[in-house]
């Protein structure tokens, strides 16, 4: 048995499914191995900025209204490097768990780290619009070691309806945020320091999504 498939990571599986069929989301604080969450942040500290570009919003072209949105700085992860790699694989196996409980028919999965320098933001938006798109599940995980409160940039997670926040998750390192694309609009708040992270999407295939009927 390889270590991925190891007994805790099936635990760390039945606690996300649960969540996710009890609220549609979780917030887990050590799901990944440590080692694994240092060996990234090292690994986003030593890209260049030039390795990284301006995120943009949807087919949105034009950078002026992008900025008004969303302010960080990505780069799509890669199986070139170990640790990214690493990382990849691990969510590959959550996808495999998921599936098995929940039968959700998730076919892969993208991600990018992101660079929020001090005073960027991401408005309050949803991942996905129902019908619209084949990302169904986002994950969002946190490499930031010591983060104080008052570094600011929490994540802040609405319901489905209404402005009250139901959580407002510090970007604290370790921390893996779950939630269904298409059901909760969220927020990047500004920080004081630097914020890394690693914002990704399970997708279905569109083409089993919108066009053929499951076998059953
Ligand atoms: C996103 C996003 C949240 C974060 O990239 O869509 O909402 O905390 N990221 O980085
Ligand atoms: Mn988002």
């Amino acid at each position: 048995m390889n270590s991925l498939a190891s007994p805790s990571h099936e635990l760390v599986f039945d606690h996300i499914a649960d969540a996710l069929v009890d609220k549609g989301y979780l917030i887990l604080n050590d799901g990944l191995p440590e080692a694994l969450t240092s060996a990234l942040f090292q690994r986003i500290n030593h890209l260049n900025d030039e390795d990284f570009r301006r995120a943009g919003v949807g087919r949105e072209q034009d950078q002026h209204l992008n900025s008004r949105i969303r302010q960080d700085q990505i780069r799509w992860l890669e199986h070139s490097d170990v640790s990214e790699s690493a990382y990849l694989h691990w969510m590959d196996s959550l996808r495999e768990g998921i599936n098995r409980r929940l039968f959700m028919g998730l076919f892969d999965y993208e991600c990018h780290f992101a660079h929020y320098a001090p005073g960027a933001f991401y408005k309050r938006h949803l991942d996905a619009f129902r019908g619209q798109t084949n990302r169904v599940l986002t994950t969002v995980f946190y490499l930031n070691p010591q983060w104080q409160q008052s570094d600011g940039g929490e994540l802040v997670i609405y319901p489905e309806a209404g402005d009250h926040p139901i959580e407002r998750v510090a970007p604290a390192a370790g921390t893996l945020v779950v939630f269904l694309s298409d059901r909760f609009p969220h927020e990047v708040l500004p920080a004081k320091a630097d914020r890394f992270s690693i914002a990704g999407w399970f997708r279905v295939n569109a083409s089993i999504g919108n066009q053929i009927d499951p076998p059953r």
